[in-house]
């Protein structure tokens, strides 16, 4: 598949090159940047659209010659030296829904059962590793990827890790799925109505975002996009806390990713 799209791309930049010089010697107007904006476009139409992983790759891998070294402790062993498997549950939903506070509920019960477990949490991630990023549709999609890369480091090293992130846009949650092994994704769509979430308005942000002065608010003034096929749906706006923390266990038991038998109590 790849050499054809190696193909492809090479005959696409041939092609822009051409142009270029042929509009230099007949003296028209279009210049470098408008072919390559048209070879853009065709990216996007023919790989673009039927492989979206591939286009990922052809945008973004910078670093060449790097060979990944394989460890001899891998995530399996480490999942079996911890009694549990290690995945990504990933919280997604309108500001306000109940991430943080469903994933830091669930990951009280997991340490309460001696799992391993860490939350990732949108704002503490935004003060640190992502601190140069924004709201413009370009930045979210990188807030998402290394934050998706940052996970899977993670379940490498055994653990359960809980990410509680807005993250509006399906193609970047897919984009996340896509990096790890299937079934170590699991989405959990916290649903949960703008009008409640409103109502709520933990950090005065909505408010704020209808006054206009937070540009590009997730539900006011930048789009959601709800998971069409999530693992779990929780109604977060009325469900008790504690009942939407019995269903991912529950959950969890079912996948075998924690043993039925695990302990409640034990730290
Ligand atoms: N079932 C529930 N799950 C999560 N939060 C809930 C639930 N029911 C009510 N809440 C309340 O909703 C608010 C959600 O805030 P927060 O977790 O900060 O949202 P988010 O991280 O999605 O922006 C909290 O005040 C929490 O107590
Ligand atoms: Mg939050």
């Amino acid at each position: 598949m790849s050499i054809y799209v190696n193909l492809f791309s090479t005959v696409l930049q041939m092609l822009t090159l051409f142009l270029f010089f042929h509009s230099l010697v007949n003296g028209r107007g279009m210049n470098y940047y408008m072919y390559n904006s048209i070879i853009k476009y065709l990216y996007k139409i023919f790989i673009e659209g039927n492989h979206p992983e591939i286009m990922e790759k052809i945008t973004k891998d910078k670093s060449t010659n790097v060979i990944w070294h394989r460890a001899t402790v891998t995530k399996e062993r480490r999942e079996r030296l911890n009694g549990h498997r290690s995945v990504i549950l990933w919280f997604t939903g309108l500001s306000g829904a109940g991430k943080s506070t469903l994933a830091h509920a669930v990951e009280e019960r997991l340490y309460q059962m001696g799992c391993r477990t860490f939350v990732f949490d949108g704002d503490n991630v935004r003060h640190g590793l992502n601190s140069n990023l924004g709201f413009s549709r370009e930045d979210r999609k990188e807030n998402i990827r290394r934050i998706g890369e940052m996970c899977k480091l993670f379940i490498e090293a055994g653990v359960i890790a809980l990410a509680a992130f807005i993250s509006p846009y399906r193609e970047d949650r897919a984009s996340v799925r896509r990096l790890v092994n299937d079934g170590d994704f699991i989405e959990i769509y916290c649903r949960c109505s703008i009008e409640i979430c409103e109502r709520r308005d933990v950090k005065g942000s909505y408010a704020r975002a209808r006054r206009g002065e937070i540009p590009e608010f997730t539900g006011v003034s930048a789009p959601y996009e709800v998971p069409e096929n999530p693992e779990l749906i929780m109604d977060t706006g009325d469900t008790p806390l504690e009942n939407c923390v019995d269903r991912i266990i529950e959950y969890l038991r079912e996948r075998k990713i924690i043993a039925e038998d695990r302990d409640r109590n034990l730290f």
